[in-house]
């Protein structure tokens, strides 16, 4: 390269080393303008608080849950004798997995109880397949899950609803799996069975 080549590009250089600069004064000044930092006090507002109460009412984004059946597992006010969701075979698989990650440590894989948990002291649930609980509204499964039940602490906080109700749909699975009339078997089982 030549002398005269090089000249430009060191000059080039200046020049954008020039603006950066004006740009970082620039951020700096939007740093330090006048503003409340968070909780600060306020003189201008009667309550001394520069944070404002929320508005009565207000409604976080993506927080609006209207829908009783979905979000409280009942309709008007009852607990749901339907699920709220379509079922298909994506849906069971995924409550499988849940189902067995987050309740056979203490109900078993079958739903009967007998989980690890209680083997060790716990206090042992009732079996999904006794009479009482084949006959509950499938809300009050979502309903336990929810608020908790006796010593059964809640799931709220660790399944989101949706995973809740595939939960809800596998624990029928499981219910069906342990009760089911003949003729509700397909063709090809019945006749195995004959
Ligand atoms: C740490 C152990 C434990 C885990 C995990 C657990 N449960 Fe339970 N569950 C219990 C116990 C104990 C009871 C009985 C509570 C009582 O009667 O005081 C119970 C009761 C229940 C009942 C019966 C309520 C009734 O009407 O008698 C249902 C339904 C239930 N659990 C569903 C679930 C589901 C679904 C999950 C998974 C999301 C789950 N549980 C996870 C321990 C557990």
């Amino acid at each position: 390269m030549t002398m005269a080549s090089r000249r430009p590009v060191a000059l080039l250089g200046a020049v954008l080393l020039l603006i950066g600069s004006a740009g970082c004064e620039l951020r700096q000044a939007m740093y330090d303008q006048e503003k409340y930092e968070p909780l600060e006090a306020s003189a201008f507002f009667a309550d001394g608080m520069s944070f404002r109460p929320q508005v009565d009412g207000t409604v976080a984004q993506g927080q609006l849950m209207l829908d009783e059946h979905f979000y409280q597992g009942k309709v008007q006010g009852q607990l749901a004798a339907t699920l709220p969701v379509a079922v298909d075979r994506q849906l069971l698989e995924h409550g499988r997995a849940r189902f067995n990650i987050f309740c056979a440590p203490c109900h078993d894989r079958t739903g009967s109880g007998n989980g690890m948990v209680v083997q060790r002291g716990l206090k042992q649930p009732p079996s999904f397949h006794q009479e009482r609980l084949r006959e509950v509204p499938v809300g009050h499964f979502y309903d336990v899950m929810t608020n908790g039940f006796g010593v059964m602490y809640s799931y709220a906080s660790r399944i989101p609803v949706a995973d809740r109700w595939a939960i809800v749909a596998y624990i029928k699975v499981l219910q069906l799996s342990q009760n089911l009339e003949f003729d509700q078997l397909p063709a090809e089982d019945q006749r195995q069975l004959q």
